[in-house]
């Protein structure tokens, strides 16, 4: 069944990152009735800090962009059927945010939607090193069900550039959200 899920890209450096994720939800667009995204408003100000451009055109030519404002919007209610959520990168400040209930954003009010109604949360934090608050906030979200995925790039695919990385942690992403490519790089998929 097609599946109904929302991307947040929050402030974390690495928007590469989230970018580089949705473009590849884009071209495997059949397996989604619907793919809502989020930017925070700090999502913008570090893509400029860091010089990378973020494509709105793209995103809503692809996607429902949503403003991270509108907490009327589908995904911040517990009866709207969504099947997962992503946060991709993660701020430590919007992990604090969501392990402690405060929904200050759209962003924060839909990942706490997904884990009062038990669905697939998945944060991608970005920072290092990780203080002790960073790791209790992260254990708590375990706990309570959220899945804390950091962009650690795996190195058996032998990935040759940074695109290649990226899209080899987006695939290990789109097989938590139980969508399972077909893809010569998984290790030993031969034997
Ligand atoms: C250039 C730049 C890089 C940043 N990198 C990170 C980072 O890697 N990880 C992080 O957690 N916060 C980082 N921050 C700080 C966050 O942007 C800040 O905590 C902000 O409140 C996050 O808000 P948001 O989660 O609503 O997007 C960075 C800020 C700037 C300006």
């Amino acid at each position: 069944m097609k599946k109904r899920i929302a991307v947040a890209v929050t402030g974390a450096s690495g928007l590469k990152l989230g970018d580089y994720f949705l473009r590849k939800l884009a071209i495997h667009s059949e397996y989604f009735e619907k793919i809502f995204v989020i930017f925070s408003e700090n999502a913008k100000y570090v893509a400029q800090s860091e010089g990378f451009s973020l494509d709105f055109d793209f995103y809503k030519k692809h996607f429902d962009l949503l403003n991270d404002r509108d907490f009327a919007s589908p995904i911040a209610s517990g009866s709207y059927p969504l099947d997962g959520m992503v946060i991709i990168p993660c701020s430590v400040s919007s992990l604090a945010s969501i392990a402690t209930g405060v929904g200050i954003n759209l962003i924060h009010r839909a990942a706490d939607v997904c884990l009062k109604e038990r669905r697939k949360l998945i944060l991608v934090p970005r920072e290092t090193p990780l203080s002790p608050i960073h790791l209790e906030n992260m254990h708590k979200l375990s706990l309570a069900g959220a899945i804390i995925a950091p962009f650690i790039p795996s190195f058996y695919n032998k990935p040759e550039s940074i695109e290649d990385m990226l899209d080899f942690f987006s695939l290990r992403i789109l097989d938590l959200l139980g969508i399972s490519l077909k893809d010569e790089r998984r290790w030993k998929i031969d034997e």
